[in-house]
């Protein structure tokens, strides 16, 4: 028998397409949707803002066990009750995720939380270890990869478009620190799982991305 709440795991490193792709699979299946990226960010943002040093261990798992955040359905992300903006997506917020990422007890400490999130219909999960930790009974894994370069070049269209003034060489730069830090992890390091399908997009739209993710999916899932 299928399973009542599927889920389908979208990983990948900074910057491969996961977050867009993941959002209108979402849409285009009427499912939900973890964006587990924006809650290590959200953990950064609250651990700076209370003075903590990211490396503390000890003190950044106590705060996300208590955690404040919210993700109402218009799409709005709440810390600590207020609305948080732009700075959640900087350079510089997401390599703070990254640093308190690495921190075993931490990604212990958010594992349930993320669980939380499979309801019915379903859930499209975004991250970095969706399909091999928090969901490895998933039934629909997807890998989406694309060059370095691809991903830098992504990555400088949407900051601009944000209005921000990034550094091409600066961002490729930022993005390799980020994976070697994210994949060489002790625990949880970024890697596909063993049943995904991986998906380099590198030179593909993402209309052509998210055909072939779709089309995996229905295999998959008789959704
Ligand atoms: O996807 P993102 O750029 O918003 O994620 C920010 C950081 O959080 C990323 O560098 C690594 C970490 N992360 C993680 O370790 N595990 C996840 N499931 C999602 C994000």
């Amino acid at each position: 028998m299928a399973d009542p709440v599927p889920v389908i795991t979208i990983d990948g490193p900074s910057g491969s397409g996961k977050g867009t792709i993941s959002q209108l699979l979402a849409r285009q299946l009427g499912y939900h949707f973890l964006d587990s990226g924006a809650l290590y960010r959200l953990l950064a943002l609250a651990a700076l803002g209370r003075g903590l040093e990211l490396e503390d261990e000890a003190a950044v798992a106590t705060l996300a066990r208590g955690l404040d955040v919210g993700f109402p359905p218009d799409g709005r992300i709440l810390l600590d009750g207020a609305l948080v903006g732009e700075e959640l997506r900087t350079e510089t917020t997401g390599n703070a995720a990254s640093r308190v990422a690495a921190l075993p007890t931490v990604r212990v400490a958010l594992l349930e939380r993320q669980r939380a999130f499979a309801r019915v219909p379903g859930l499209v999960a975004d991250g970095r270890d969706m399909g091999t930790v928090v969901f490895p009974a998933a039934p629909a894994k997807v890998f989406l990869t694309a060059s370095a370069e691809a991903r830098a070049e992504r990555r400088y269209k949407q900051l601009k478009e944000k209005g921000f003034d990034p550094d091409m060489a600066e961002l490729v730069e930022e993005i390799r620190t980020r994976d070697a830090r994210d994949a060489n992890r002790a625990v949880a390091p970024l890697r596909p799982a063993a049943d995904a399908l991986i998906l380099d997009s590198t030179g593909l739209s993402i209309e052509a991305v998210l055909a072939r993710a779709l089309g995996f999916v229905r295999e998959r899932i008789s959704a």
